[in-house]
């Protein structure tokens, strides 16, 4: 608009300027006054003719130039957004995205202590998990530690942070790839399946590889990152299955990071009963080895598809209820050699394929994963080799099977302090529990002697 103007008022110069001349030609012939205008004139012509024809081409290239930034620009965005997703980088998502693509948060994928998990779908196509984790103080305690593990690694058997978004005062999200065939708990567990989970009873040979990827996930957080990445609840409903039935490591929220030269973190006990080790309990910090231990626990429950603690309900008197406990099953069957009779009975009696050397690898390890001492289980390292069958698995030493879930002890008898008895179990060799507590019921089972 600009250029059309000046445009506009150079050429009424020149032609007014030449109107001039003719005019001045007319009225005073070829005198000496004429030719002095006529000279005064073209020259402003001139001046004005050079001026335009300047002006127009440094607005020509000026044109150019930010023709050339904007496209550079656009460029440089499109190499960054790609250089975030190929990076992995989280980004931050706005509410109203996350609102969008989870259709209001209507499909449940799962739920565990603190957090809901909805599928959603984003705006390109995507799909994706949205976790959404309530609680003030808490939450915002699980979403950092969430973030300050999952945010910075990447394994192909480890969950993928895709992005976040916070509310001031309300709900945090976590935003994560979708992995389409839920945990590992809806395919060891019999009838865990529901609409939105997918389950049913894996083979032998996925769950052997289901136990390999694990390893190697957790070998990764051990043994690879910058600083050591305790998950600290590894259990199966934080295993989730993919489309080919690999494993992926989820749910960071109660992770600690540790530095390479620190052998052990004291921290509050949390995690799932079940799969603490020991050390926990007796309060002595935790280590990598603590992740381990779970580990173990999580191949019994693979080997055998049920819970390591299971309770045998006689009738309605709560005093009259029977504990069994799983690994203890299972050593005593590895030492009379029939341990087939400890695999999940589904696969038994489905008559598939079931290498017996592989299940006498996997106990034997499960077996050295859970060795009260945590001096004496191998790293998670170690086992992948042996897995892998890189390496022989010695026998596992016997172990008592002591603390094996005082917190379901605990739980089961409410109104009992159970904690000095724990650490006074830890430090004896007689383990009984004083029968004013009605703990009494499951110390002989647990014990495994
Ligand atoms: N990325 C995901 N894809 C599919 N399902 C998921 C995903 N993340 C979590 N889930 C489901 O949601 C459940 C709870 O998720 P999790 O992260 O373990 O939450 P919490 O911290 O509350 O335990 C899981 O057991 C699983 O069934
Ligand atoms: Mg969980």
């Amino acid at each position: 608009m600009e250029d059309k103007k000046a445009n506009i008022i150079a050429v009424t110069i020149i032609i007014g300027l030449i109107i001039f001349i003719i005019v001045a030609r007319v009225s005073l012939k070829l005198s000496k006054a004429f030719f002095l205008i006529a000279g005064a004139d073209i020259a402003v012509i001139l001046a004005v003719f050079v001026c335009t024809v300047i002006r127009g081409r440094y607005h020509r290239r000026r044109r150019l130039l930010e023709k050339k930034l904007v496209s550079e620009g656009q460029e440089l965005r499109i190499e960054y957004s790609f250089l975030r997703k190929v990076a992995g980088v989280p980004i931050k998502f706005r509410h109203k995205e996350l609102v969008d693509a989870t259709d209001n948060f209507q499909a449940l994928l799962g739920q565990g202590a603190s957090a809901s998990v909805f599928k959603g779908i984003l705006s390109d196509g995507t799909s994706v998990a949205v976790k959404q984790i309530e609680g003030e103080e808490h939450g915002e305690k699980e979403f950092k530690s969430e973030v300050a593990a999952i945010a910075s690694v990447q394994h192909v058997n480890l969950v993928r942070l895709m992005g976040y978004c916070c509310l001031p005062g309300g709900p945090r999200f976590l935003v994560y790839e979708f992995i389409p065939n839920g945990s590992l708990d809806s395919w060891i567990f019999p009838g865990r399946e529901t609409r939105n989970r997918p389950g049913g009873c894996l083979s032998w040979d996925l769950r052997y590889r289901v136990a390999i990827d694990v390893a190697k996930a957790l070998s990764y957080l051990h043994h690879d990152c910058r600083s050591r990445i305790l998950h600290l609840d590894v259990k199966p409903e934080n295993i989730l299955i993919d489309e080919n039935y690999r494993a992926i490591v989820a749910d960071f929220g109660l992770s600690k990071l540790m530095g390479k030269d620190e052998s052990r973190v004291i921290t509050t006990i949390r995690g799932t009963k079940g799969y603490l080790a020991p050390e926990w309990l007796l309060e002595h910090g935790v280590s990598e080895k603590s992740d381990i231990y779970s580990y173990g626990m999580v191949l019994l429950e693979m080997i055998g598809g049920r819970r390591n603690v299971t309770v045998i309900e006689n009738g309605p008197d709560k005093s009259q209820r029977k504990w069994q406990y799983f690994p203890k099953i299972v050593r005593d069957k590895l030492r009379e050699g029939k341990l087939i009779e400890a695999v999940d009975q589904r696969l038994v009696e489905a008559g598939g394929i079931i290498d017996e050397r592989q299940v006498k690898r996997l106990v034997h390890v499960a077996l050295w994963c859970i060795q009260e001492r945590a001096k004496l289980r191998p790293s998670m390292a170690q086992v992948v080799e042996m897995l892998e069958g890189r390496v022989a698995v010695d026998e596992p030493p016997d172990t008592q099977m002591i603390v094996v879930d005082l917190l379901s002890i605990y739980e089961e008898n409410s109104g009992c302090d159970a904690r000095p008895k724990i650490a006074a179990m830890g430090s004896h060799k007689d383990y009984n529990i004083p029968n004013s507590c009605s703990s009494s019921f499951a110390m002989s089972v647990l014990s495994g002697r």
